[in-house]
C-alpha cells in the first residue's frame, strides 16, 4: 500500500491513462501478488507495473492475467527494467493464480511498448480495437500464452 502514491507519480509523469487511487487500491488489495515496482537506491518508484486477473473469464473456469500499465520514468529506460518488471507479473500470474495467458492493450504508434512485449516477451497482437482511446486512436490487444508448468 505505501507503494502507491510512488506509482500513481510515476504514471502520471508517463501516461495519458490515468487512475484514481482507489483504482490503485482495489488492484493492490484484490490482486496483491502480481504488481511489482522498481526502485532507485533511495527507495524512490521509477517504475512499475500494474496487473489484475480478469475476473470474467475466471467465472468460466479459463484465468488470465491483463496488464492495465506499466511505465518506467524515462532517465531509466533501456535498462531492462521494464521487461523484469513483466517477467515477474507474468510468473506470479502462472503460479498464484494458474492463468493461462496474459493480455493488454496498447497504443498502435507506441513502438517502445510494442517492442517490449512483442519482441522481447513474446506477445503477438490478437485484435485491433478502433479509437479504444479517449483520443480515438486504435488499441492492438495483444496476449502471450503460458507455458504449461509440470
Ligand atoms: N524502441 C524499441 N524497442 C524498445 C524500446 C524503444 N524505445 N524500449 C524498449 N524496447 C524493447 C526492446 O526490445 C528492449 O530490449 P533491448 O533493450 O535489449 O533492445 C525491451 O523492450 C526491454 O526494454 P526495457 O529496458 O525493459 O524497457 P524500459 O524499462 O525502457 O520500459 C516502456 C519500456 C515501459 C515501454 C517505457 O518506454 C515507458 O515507460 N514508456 C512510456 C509508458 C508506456 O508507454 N507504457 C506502456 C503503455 S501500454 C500498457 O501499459 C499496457
Amino acid at each position: 500500500m505505501d507503494d502507491l502514491p510512488g506509482m500513481q507519480a510515476t504514471n502520471l509523469q508517463n501516461l495519458p491513462e490515468n487512475y484514481l487511487m482507489k483504482f490503485w487500491i482495489y488492484h493492490a488489495a484484490t490482486w496483491p501478488q502480481i504488481s511489482f515496482v522498481a526502485e532507485d537506491q533511495k527507495g524512490r518508484i521509477v517504475g512499475y507495473v500494474l496487473a489484475k486477473i480478469d475476473d470474467e473469464s475466471a467465472d468460466k473456469g479459463e484465468v488470465h492475467g491483463h496488464v492495465n500499465s506499466i511505465s518506467v520514468l524515462r532517465s531509466y529506460r533501456r535498462l531492462g527494467l521494464a521487461k523484469k518488471l513483466m517477467l515477474l507479473s507474468q510468473e506470479a500470474m502462472a503460479d498464484v493464480y494458474k492463468a493461462s495467458f496474459v493480455s493488454l492493450h496498447v497504443r498502435k504508434s507506441n513502438k517502445a511498448a510494442i517492442g517490449l512485449y512483442r519482441d522481447s516477451l513474446g506477445f503477438e497482437v490478437v485484435s485491433v480495437e478502433q479509437k479504444y482511446y479517449g483520443d480515438g486512436e486504435d488499441a492492438l490487444n495483444m496476449r502471450l500464452t503460458m507455458k504449461r508448468q509440470s
